[in-house]
């Protein structure tokens, strides 16, 4: 069975965006795949030295992927730093990652710009570590958003490097598996585009009735279409764009109707995709807390994830090891 990686900072919760981006498709993939699916707790140093209670962050998301309906019976769900052979072969790729290529990347430069009085070497190498992930269990998919297109082509770099340079055919290139355009393009409710963690302009999967119908009600919007049959304005066609994720068609039929028509009430189509999305999100939230308040159960996924991640991990390590020279 082809292997599946991917990986997610705990550096805040889960969103409507990375639900029908990300979680939506690890899912389906569980099926399908042997995925394996971590939380990249040492990947959110290079952002947030000093988190706050990571041990609580990492619990958190883990929560958020089982009520989404990931299920540790068909995919391992493990912690980034309870499988530490991925430190060695960090190690291994930052031998031959070089300067100029790691400061030529793009997020690189945009965290130098964000937060110019942090720039470390952990920010520096977040791309080789990554490719540590994920080649250690010589994933053939990566499922990712196409911002981390950049740091799947260093991990190929790294993997046909590493082969070159040792001269053996060991790690085979990852590809990366990208969600349908639609479906990773949820925008935001402040019109800004994209729903991100930093803009403020989110959906929580965690949000109760009061805070979404609160989120939805502010969306930003225009005075309303003049012409029938115009385009829609960005504001407008971003909250028609969720509510055809989360709605039904004949919803979105009547209230396309209604733009064309130049009838359209943005009070009344924000209060249906405010209800839309709360009866989406309600049974979520109750297995959010169902499972964040199962310490123990969290504990034995995560435990039982790390027992999988590590037989690859420590297979892989050993033949790496073999392979540079070290005694095995
Ligand atoms: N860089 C990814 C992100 O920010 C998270 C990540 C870390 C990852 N390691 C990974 C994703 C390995 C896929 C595979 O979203």
């Amino acid at each position: 069975m082809e292997k599946v990686v991917s990986g997610i900072r705990p550096t805040g919760n889960l969103h409507l965006g990375n639900y029908f981006g990300a979680v939506k498709s690890f899912v389906k993939m569980q099926d399908d795949y042997d995925c394996l699916f971590f939380v990249a707790d040492w990947h959110s140093l290079t952002t947030h030295p000093k988190p706050e209670d990571i041990r609580q962050s990492v619990k958190t998301v883990m929560a958020e992927y089982l009520a989404c309906g990931i299920d540790p019976n068909k995919a391992s769900i493990y912690v980034q730093s309870d499988v530490k052979e991925v430190l060695e072969l960090y190690l291994y790729f930052n031998m031959n990652a070089y300067l100029g290529e790691l400061e030529r990347v793009t997020s690189f430069k945009e965290k130098v710009r964000k937060q110019p009085d942090n720039v470390n070497a952990g920010l520096l190498t977040y791309p080789t570590l990554m490719a540590a992930d994920i080649l250690m269990h010589k994933a053939d998919k990566v499922p990712v958003g196409k911002d981390q297109e950049q740091n799947m082509e260093m991990a190929r770099l790294f993997a046909r490097r590493f082969n070159r340079i040792y001269d053996v055919e060991y790690f085979k290139e990852p590809e990366s598996f990208h969600f349908s355009d639609k479906a990773i393009k949820i925008p935001g409710l402040d019109g800004s585009g994209k729903m991100g963690k930093s803009e403020g302009n989110c959906i929580y999967l965690f949000d109760d009735e009061k805070t979404i119908t609160k989120k939805v009600m502010k969306a930003v919007t225009d005075s309303g279409p003049t012409v029938p049959n115009q385009e829609k304005p960005d504001v407008i066609q971003n909250l028609f764009t969720i509510m055809e994720v989360v709605s039904d068609k004949s919803t979105l039929d009547y209230f396309n109707d209604k733009w064309n028509s130049c009838e359209i009430r943005y009070g009344d189509m924000k209060k249906q995709l405010a209800a839309d999305i709360c009866s989406l999100l309600a049974p979520i939230r109750e297995r959010i807390l169902e499972f964040r308040s199962n310490d123990e159960y969290l504990e034995r996924v995560a435990r039982e994830g790390a027992e999988h991640a590590h037989e690859s991990a420590a297979k892989t390590i050993q033949e790496v090891r073999e392979i540079i020279g070290f005694h095995g």
